[in-house]
Order: structure tokens, then C-alpha cells, then sequence
């Protein structure tokens, strides 16, 4: 079974196309509502079968109820998922994905992103009361290979990580916690502005950037601390059309080629996910794009991904509608198998584990611990693991040099930590060692104080003595005075 879930969506014509070819010559053919037939520019017809496809009259909640609406629930079961949406410029990427605006009022025009932020909240409502939730909202934007984190614009080179545990994730992403869909609402807003920022001050165009928007969805249960995570991608994909098209030159054309070697290296991963060819390796060119290695868990991962084609239905954009449609035709191929995250799927142990390797016994242990830990401490146990031997990098599934650099990075991390407890400590033992001469002197002052006592008590009985052998002398001079008056 293919887990992408491939769609395809028309446009009404624009003002231009009507211009062009008139009111109502289009290129497709409805024949129900997964079937259609595509009359390419030469009159060259061929037939083209996807999950669903939404016509021009289609609404965006049909959109939102068969794409996205069973994505959330399986988020919200700890299963993540993505939503692409793919084509040329102006084919109704962005219209899909937000709608005419992110705060748009009226209903039926509402985006997938509003709807998915009320879907999502709707869902954890009626969830059970038992579990809490927590859900954090990212926003990046993709540009010339580099992705810019669109909450915080300073974080503008952001590393893509990838671990066992985590799965790919965005090193120092500003990450918002949400409480409802009218908060999520008004990050969102704030991000689409920054991207406008962003865009005046490269003097870029939307178009020309891919825009992430993440939602990790994190449960944890009142009863035992599992701790289960959900993750669910929004990707409004840069134009897909060809550089011939664009007319481009300098450094536009630098940016054509970019994003057009990022949309063909998401294609290059989709053919070698699909090339089920006897003797072939099966290598999935992940990294050769930030695009592919952001989508890693969704493409032949463990993710539900849906893919929504946006085409123009008019003959002025023929070519690169069907080569959005050609590009879904193969994305529909992908055979990959969603699990939950942190085991959330109960699999028989037998059929998971046939006969485990020592890798396959760590691994379970992790993901075991990962239910009743803390993320981050599992995180730090699997590098120790692989440190000590335990395990080997292959088994994390992670590129290795990525596993490298994660593994660097946490050892001077914790080595700079480590240097810094070392400085507390002096400190706290210079402290106490002046506090203990402190001391010492004291003591010696006290005894120097008491041997002075001592002598001067030694000197104050010696003249107590001596002023009483004196008063004595004098007593004893006038009873022998007294004595002799009396005689006379
Ligand atoms: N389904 C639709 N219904 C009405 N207007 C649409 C639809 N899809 C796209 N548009 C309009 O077409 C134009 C281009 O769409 P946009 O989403 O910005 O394209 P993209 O993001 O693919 O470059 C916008 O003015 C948008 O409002
Ligand atoms: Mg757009």
C-alpha cells in the first residue's frame, strides 16, 4: 500500500488565461473524481489516476476533509505526518495551504493551515482527559539552501539534525507552545509577515523559497509518563517551473537552478524510493538537498504524507502541469509504513523482531526507555552507546556523518559543561579555604587573647597578693602603733 496519498488540484483560470484562450478551453477532462483525462499542448491525451482530485469548483474544505482532516487524527495518535503541496508559481500552492490570507474571516475561503490548527485543537479536545498535551508551533523557510527560522529572524542558517530518538529535527528552532487555534493563528500571521521582511530585504519573491510550517504534538500520560510525539509537516514548496520559463538571469537564474536542484533532488529521492529494479542499491539520496533531508521521515519514513498537486487547467501552462502531474504519478508509487512514534502501534514482537542483532536489542531498549524517560536523556544514553561500542552508528539509521556531528557537538557540550562545574567547584574551594584561614586566625587570635588573659591574671592575683601583704604591714603597723600608745 502507498502511503502517500497523492492529489491533484485545478484552478479556476485567471484573468490572463481567459485573455489568452477564452472562457472555458481547459486541458482536462473530468472523468470522476479520481480519474481524468489531460490534453497536453499537441492535442496528446493521457489519463491520470490520483486519490482524489478537486476540480476548479472544488472548496476548500473538501480539500482539508480528505487531505488533511485524517493526518490530524493520526498525529494526535502520535503518527506524524505531512502535507506537501507542489507545482508551478500561480498554480495555488499558497492558496491551498493558507487561503487568500492566514486570518482569512470568511469560512469557506479558509486554508489548509487555519483549518488544521482548528481540526488539531478540536481533536485534543475530545481526546482523552487522561493525557496531556502540549503542542509547539516552528516556521522555516528554505532559501538558496539555507533555512531560516521565520519566528526568530536572527536564527538565519539553521542545522537539520537527525537521531534515533528524534527522528529529523531543526537544531535551535525557535520552537512557540500553543494553547488554541486563535493563538496558533497569530504566530502564524507573524511568520508569513517576517517572510515578507525577509523577502524585501534579499529581494526574493515567495515563490522562490520553500516554507516549512511544524507542529509537534507532544502527549504525555497522567498514568504511566509516556511521553509520545506527533509531528505534523506543512511544506508550500517553492515554484516547480522550469528556469527556461522564468527568463531569468544573474542571480534570479542562481536561485532557479537552486530550487530547481532541490525539486529534482526531491525527485531523485521519489524515483529511488519507487526503482524496485532486481540487483538494484537501494540508496535514497536524502542528503542531497535541505528540502529531501527535512522530508526524510516523510518520503519512505515513518510518516503519512499527502501530496497536493496544483495545476492551472488552461493550455498556456500545459507543460508544467503535466509535469506536476508526471511528478505525483511517481510520489504515488512510494511504498514506506507509518508507525506511531515511541511505539504507539502495538506489533506483534515476533513479526518486528524475527531474530534481533545485538543493534536491533539496543534500539529496543531505547525506544523502550524513550516511553518512560525523558527524550533527552535516551538521547543522551544512545550516544553513550555508540561511544562505548554499544551500538553501532549504522543501526541509528541516521547518515553517519550527521550521527558524528550530533555526537561531537553533545561531546563538547557536555566537555564545556563539564569544564564549567570544574570552575564552580575551585571556586567553592577557594571560598572555604579562605573561609577556613579565616578561622584559623581566629582560633589563634583567641588562644593569643587567652594566654594574655593568663598573664594578666598571673600579674592581677600577683598584685592582689602584693597590695594584700601590704594592707597587712599597714594593719599590722598600726595595731603595733595602737599598741604602744596604749603602753604610754
Ligand atoms: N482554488 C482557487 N480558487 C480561487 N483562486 C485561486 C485558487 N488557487 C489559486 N488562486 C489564485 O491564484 C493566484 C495564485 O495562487 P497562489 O496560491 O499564490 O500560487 P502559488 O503559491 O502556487 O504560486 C492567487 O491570486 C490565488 O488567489
Ligand atoms: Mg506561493
Amino acid at each position: 500500500m502507498s502511503s502517500v496519498t497523492v492529489c491533484a488540484r485545478f484552478r479556476p483560470l485567471n484573468s490572463k488565461e481567459r485573455r489568452d484562450h477564452g472562457d472555458s478551453p481547459s486541458c482536462i477532462q473530468s472523468v470522476d473524481s479520481e480519474n481524468f483525462i489531460f490534453k497536453d499542448g499537441k492535442e496528446e491525451e493521457s489519463m491520470f489516476c490520483f486519490d482524489r482530485v478537486f476540480y476548479q469548483e472544488s472548496l476548500q474544505s473538501d480539500v482539508y476533509d480528505f487531505l488533511a482532516r485524517p493526518i490530524i487524527q493520526d498525529v494526535v495518535n502520535a503518527i506524524s505526518g505531512t502535507i506537501i503541496t507542489y507545482g508551478q508559481t500561480g498554480a495555488g500552492k499558497t492558496y491551498s495551504m493558507e487561503g487568500p490570507s492566514i486570518l482569512e474571516n470568511k469560512d469557506q475561503n479558509k486554508g489548509l493551515l487555519p483549518r488544521v490548527v482548528e481540526g488539531l485543537f478540536e481533536c485534543l479536545k475530545l481526546d482523552d482527559e487522561t493525557i496531556k498535551y502540549t503542542v509547539k508551533l516552528s516556521m522555516v523557510e528554505i532559501y538558496m539552501e539555507k533555512v531560516r527560522d521565520l519566528l526568530d529572524l536572527s536564527k538565519d542558517n539553521l542545522q537539520i539534525k537527525e537521531c534515533k530518538v528524534l527522528g529529523v529535527f531543526l537544531s535551535g528552532v525557535t520552537e512557540i507552545s500553543i494553547t488554541d487555534a486563535a493563538e496558533a493563528l497569530v504566530h502564524l500571521s507573524n511568520g508569513i509577515s517576517n517572510r515578507t521582511v525577509g523577502e524585501t530585504q534579499m529581494n526574493m519573491e515567495s515563490s522562490r523559497s520553500h516554507c516549512a510550517y511544524i507542529f509537534t504534538v507532544q502527549q504525555e500520560s497522567v498514568r504511566d509518563t509516556r511521553l509520545k510525539t506527533g509531528k505534523l509537516i506543512l511544506l508550500d514548496l517553492a515554484g516547480s517551473e522550469k528556469i527556461e520559463k522564468t527568463g531569468a538571469e544573474g542571480k534570479i537564474l542562481e536561485e532557479a537552478k537552486t530550487i530547481n536542484k532541490s525539486l529534482s533532488a526531491l525527485g531523485n529521492v521519489i524515483n529511488a524510493l519507487t526503482d524496485d529494479s532486481p540487483g538494484r542499491v537501494n540508496h535514497i539520496p536524502y542528503r542531497d538537498s535541505k528540502i529531501t533531508r527535512i522530508l526524510r521521515d516523510a518520503l519512505g519514513g515513518p510518516s503519512r504524507t499527502a501530496l497536493l498537486l496544483c495545476c492551472s487547467p488552461s493550455p498556456s501552462n500545459a507543460a508544467e502541469s503535466l509535469s506536476t502531474l508526471r511528478f505525483g504519478t511517481r510520489a504515488k508509487h512510494i511504498k514506506s509504513t507509518p508507525r506511531g512514534n515511541r511505539s504507539a502501534e502495538k506489533v506483534p514482537r515476533k513479526q518486528l523482531f524475527p531474530s534481533p542483532t545485538k543493534d536491533e536489542s539496543c534500539q529496543r531498549i531505547l525506544d523502550k526507555l524513550s516511553e518512560k524517560m525523558k527524550i533527552e536523556d535516551v538521547k543522551l544514553l544512545e550516544e553513550l552507546f555508540i561511544m562505548e561500542g554499544i551500538i553501532s552508528i549504522q543501526a541509528l539509521g541516521a547518515d553517519s556523518e550527521s550521527v558524528y556531528e550530533d555526537v561531537t557537538l553533545k561531546t563538547i557540550t557536555t566537555l564545556q559543561q563539564a569544564v564549567e562545574e570544574q570552575a564552580c567547584v575551585i571556586k567553592k574551594l577557594k571560598r572555604e579555604n579562605r573561609y577556613l584561614k579565616a578561622k584559623l586566625l581566629l582560633i589563634q587570635g583567641l588562644n593569643f587573647d587567652q594566654k594574655t588573659a593568663e598573664r594578666h591574671s598571673q600579674y592581677f592575683w600577683k598584685d592582689l597578693r602584693g597590695i594584700s601583704s601590704f594592707l597587712r604591714r599597714i594593719l599590722e603597723f598600726m595595731r603595733l602603733k595602737k599598741m604602744s600608745k596604749l603602753a604610754d
